[in-house]
């Protein structure tokens, strides 16, 4: 077959386009061993809920690993491959202990980190209970999410501690994971795509998005302390409505709430949500993480409209939401050698050079990039959205999208000022 064309420059052109290119392996593929795969192992990660883990262990993948996740009657949370060191029976049957998890098969019992805690079956002399180990991965809990880190124990980092985790007036919440059945990057690529908000989130029948958010206004993107952010800004009359989106490396974003109109912002909103994009496999990623709910408001911590594939085939189809047209991309594992990018892809490629660069820093050996913290405590992040009264129409659209760019980089030059003070802005 002759080679594809990939930009096809004249109708009824298919027939010059067949055939998939690779998928981008440096930045798609998780599991052991991989540029990416490492890349994420020097970060600490989700992987569900503290209430989950309750008096039965929990088999999970992530990372493209197989592993067991537990709690044990003294509280303890531990995370262990799955293969008893024994003869490899799988300890998601394993019994749970006043200490440690006991494999159904001959009774050995295994502390959270991984150390034999007991071989009933063997001599009382036997040493070799002080010799071997189960594998483990050391865990924290925080928030009622349990995350762990899966990489070389010596470079293990902090557990970051963002602002958004104790904001004043806010209640933080686990929400429950998704797993969506597609690759990692093409979910975490919407972070940094505020474009589609006015596309997708306000086709008719949609849910959960003000109709304010149709109007286009101007995009910009800029890197941050913690990574980097877009800003959305369009106006109202002399308002201009500013909304900022964290992306923080390898895989979280932070946005400002979606569903108000712009005439209900009287106040800076920080973040509705910290959500992780885990990659599960290199199909499969599940989005988790927090929310942020302002006092005395009791929210629904369910999936939302569109974000879970839980609706009929048509009426996905009739009103598509962010599984739909994430999953979809390229069959699930977007494939870059297919895309044509375009202006408002701006923030994608920033973010795709970001983790590039995490991914080679990795592979030379060094730490890669993590979110600063000026007082070695809170990582300052930038999510929030405010709407800015008194600035009245420039006379031409031209000059008008330029007062939009500059009110914009005004409020996140106002935000970087205070992460660098460690200044609360609310
Ligand atoms: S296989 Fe686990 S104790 Fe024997
Ligand atoms: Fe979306």
């Amino acid at each position: 077959m002759a080679d594809r064309v990939s930009f096809l420059s004249t109708p009824y052109s298919a027939y010059q386009s067949r055939g998939m290119p690779q998928a981008d392996e440096e930045l798609t593929r998780v599991g052991p061993g991989t540029p990416a795969g490492e890349y994420f192992r020097r970060f600490w990660q989700p992987i569900l809920l503290s209430k989950d883990l309750k008096d039965l262990p929990r088999r999970i993948r992530i990372l493209g690993e197989e592993l067991v996740a537990f709690r044990d009657r003294s509280g303890a949370a531990g995370l262990l491959e799955p293969y008893c060191v024994h003869r490899g029976v799988s300890l998601e049957f394993g019994l749970i202990a006043d200490k440690g998890i006991r494999c159904c098969y001959h009774g050995w019992c295994f502390d959270v980190d991984g150390r034999i805690l007991d071989t009933p079956g063997e001599p009382s002399d036997s040493t070799l209970k002080e010799r071997l180990f189960q594998g483990a991965y050391p865990v924290h809990e925080f928030g009622g999410l349990v995350f762990a880190y899966l990489g070389p124990p010596e470079m293990k980092p902090e557990f970051p501690v963002f602002d958004t985790f104790d904001l004043p007036g806010y209640q933080l919440m686990a929400q429950t994971g998704y797993v969506w059945p597609c690759n990692w990057l093409q979910v975490k690529e919407n972070s940094m795509d505020p474009a589609h908000l006015a596309f997708l989130h306000t086709l008719p029948g949609s849910a959960g998005f003000t109709e304010d958010l149709a109007a286009l206004g101007v995009w910009d993107y800029v890197e941050t302390s913690c990574g980097m952010v877009y800003i959305d800004t369009r106006r109202q009359g002399d308002q201009v409505w500013v909304r900022v989106a964290d992306f923080i490396p390898p895989n979280i974003h932070q946005f400002p709430p979606n569903a108000d109109p712009m005439a209900l912002r009287t106040r800076i909103s920080r973040p509705t949500a910290t959500r992780w994009a885990v990659p599960i496999d290199d199909h499969h990623t599940m989005q988790i993480g927090f929310r942020h709910v302002p006092e005395g408001q009791t929210p629904n911590l369910g999936a939302g409209f569109g974000q879970d594939g839980d609706r009929s085939y048509e009426e996905r189809q009739r009103v598509p939401g962010d599984y739909d047209a994430q999953v979809s991309i390229h069959g699930g594992t977007s494939r870059h050698g297919l895309e044509h990018l375009a202006t408002t892809d701006r923030g994608v490629i920033m973010l795709r050079n970001m983790i590039r660069r995490g991914i080679r820093a990795v592979q030379q050996e060094q730490e890669p990039w993590r979110p600063g913290s000026p007082d070695g405590q809170t990582v300052p992040t930038y999510s929030q959205d405010r709407v800015v009264s008194g600035i009245p129409p420039a006379p031409t659209p031209q000059e008008d999208r330029q007062t939009l760019f500059k009110t914009a980089r005004d409020v996140v030059e106002d935000c970087q000022r205070r992460a660098q003070e460690s200044t609360r802005w609310d």
